[in-house]
C-alpha cells in the first residue's frame, strides 16, 4: 500500500473527543519506549509525524494520524513506566482501557514487543486480557536491528511457546526495525487486507 499523505488529526485523554468520522483505526501499544511512535513514523515515511524520545513516558495522549484520508494510525502512551509512579500508570492504563474497550472502529491492535527481552509478565497479561474482551491483536516485535538474528529467532520462539501455553492459536506476528525499516510492507499489506 502507498502512503500518499499522512497528518496529525488530534490528541487527547478523553476517547469521546477522538475523531467522530467512523473511519477504521489501527492503533499501537506496549511499554513505554518499546517503539510505538518510531513505528508511525517508519510507516509513514514521515519522521517526526509522532513525537519520540529515548526517555520512556513520552507519548500520554491519545494520538490520531490520518492516512490517505481513509484510515487512521493511533499512537498511544505506553503502560508499565515505572517512574511514572503507581498513581501516573494507572491513569494512563484507565486511558488506554477505556480507549481499547469503548472504540468500535478500532479494528485492530498492534502490540508492541522489544525482542531484545524474554516474555515479561506484564505484555502476557496485556494479551491475555484483550483475548479474554475479543480485542483483534497482533503481535509487533520492534528494534530487530539490535539483535542478531540466532538470537532474534530464539527469543521470538520463547514468546511463541509462553503464548500457546494459554493460547490455542497465535496471533500475527511480525518482525520489525523501524530504524533500518524492516517490516514496512508486511505491517501495510496486513492493515490493507484487513481495510477492506
Ligand atoms: P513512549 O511514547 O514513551 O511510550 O515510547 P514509544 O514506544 O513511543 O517509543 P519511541 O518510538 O519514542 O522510541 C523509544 C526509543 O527507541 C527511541 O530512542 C527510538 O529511537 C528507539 N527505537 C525505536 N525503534 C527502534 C528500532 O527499530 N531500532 C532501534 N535501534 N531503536 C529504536
Ligand atoms: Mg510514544
Amino acid at each position: 500500500m502507498e502512503i500518499k499523505n499522512a497528518q496529525f488529526v488530534i490528541s487527547n485523554t478523553d476517547v469521546n473527543k477522538c475523531p467522530d468520522t467512523g473511519l477504521p483505526e489501527y492503533a499501537f501499544i506496549g511499554r513505554s519506549n518499546v517503539g510505538k511512535s518510531s513505528l508511525i513514523n517508519m510507516l509513514t515515511n514521515r519522521k517526526g509525524l509522532a513525537d519520540t524520545s529515548s526517555m520512556p513516558g513520552k507519548t500520554q495522549l491519545i494520538n490520531h494520524f490520518i492516512i490517505n484520508e481513509e484510515w487512521y494510525l493511533v499512537d498511544l502512551p505506553g503502560y508499565g513506566y515505572a517512574q511514572r509512579g503507581k498513581e501516573g500508570r494507572e491513569k494512563i492504563r484507565r486511558i488506554i482501557d477505556t480507549y481499547i474497550m469503548d472504540r468500535e472502529q478500532m479494528t485492530c491492535l498492534f502490540v508492541l514487543i522489544d525482542c531484545r527481552h524474554e516474555p515479561q509478565k506484564i505484555d502476557m497479561e496485556f494479551m491475555q486480557w484483550l483475548g479474554e474482551n475479543g480485542v483483534p491483536f497482533c503481535m509487533v516485535f520492534t528494534k530487530i536491528d539490535k539483535l542478531g538474528p540466532v538470537r532474534l529467532k530464539e527469543n521470538i520462539a520463547a514468546y511463541k511457546e509462553r503464548m500457546m501455553e494459554t493460547w490455542e492459536e497465535l496471533p500475527p506476528i511480525f518482525e520489525t526495525s523501524s530504524e533500518k525499516k524492516v517490516g514496512r510492507t508486511e505491517l501495510l499489506d496486513y492493515i490493507e487486507m484487513i481495510n477492506k
